[in-house]
């Protein structure tokens, strides 16, 4: 089942710049992850100042979402995509795989989308509503839109380990 977190009163414009900013910064010097479509940071951002806000409220919502509160491992990373981006693979994935035991849920917090496209569900397109964190369980399978954006859109993902 999807939640949403509406965290416009507590994250800013400026804090989502400075979140892109390093993004860029990462992806322009060749810190980002091979192994999976362009571009796409390692999934250890959440471990940047300029990340913690997002940190936080992802945290939240996930405390929020499975009424816990305890410090739990996440992964967190920054999905970077515009028109030109040519993706080669099939982007249809989950986030879960039940070979590893792990129980999880799974975030999605759009910092910059232009065009508010929303991520590709099976049945449905998720709507892209700003200063927001979509939580969901992470066997569901997805995939980013085929953007028409010119100019980049960066997409927030986390996991959550519980
Ligand atoms: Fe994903």
């Amino acid at each position: 089942m999807f939640k949403k977190y509406d965290y416009s009163h507590i994250i800013s414009s400026n804090d989502q710049k400075e979140a892109i900013s390093l993004v860029y910064n990462l992806i322009k010097t060749g810190n980002w992850c091979k192994s999976v479509p362009k571009f796409q940071t390692y999934s250890d951002i959440h471990k940047y100042s300029e990340l913690d806000i997002f940190k936080k409220t992802f945290l939240q919502s996930c405390y929020d979402y499975l009424n816990i509160n305890y410090n739990a491992k996440i992964l967190m990373w920054c999905y970077k995509d515009n028109i030109f981006n040519i993706k080669k693979k099939n982007l249809w994935h989950s986030h879960y795989d039940i070979s590893w035991g792990e129980n999880k849920i799974s975030g999605i917090y759009y910092l910059k989308n232009p065009l508010k496209e929303g991520t590709k569900f099976q049945n449905f397109t998720l709507e892209a509503n700003p200063y927001t964190w979509y939580i969901y369980p992470s066997n569901l399978l997805h995939r980013p839109p085929n953007t028409k954006s010119f100019v980049n859109r960066y997409t927030l993902a986390a996991d959550f380990y519980y």
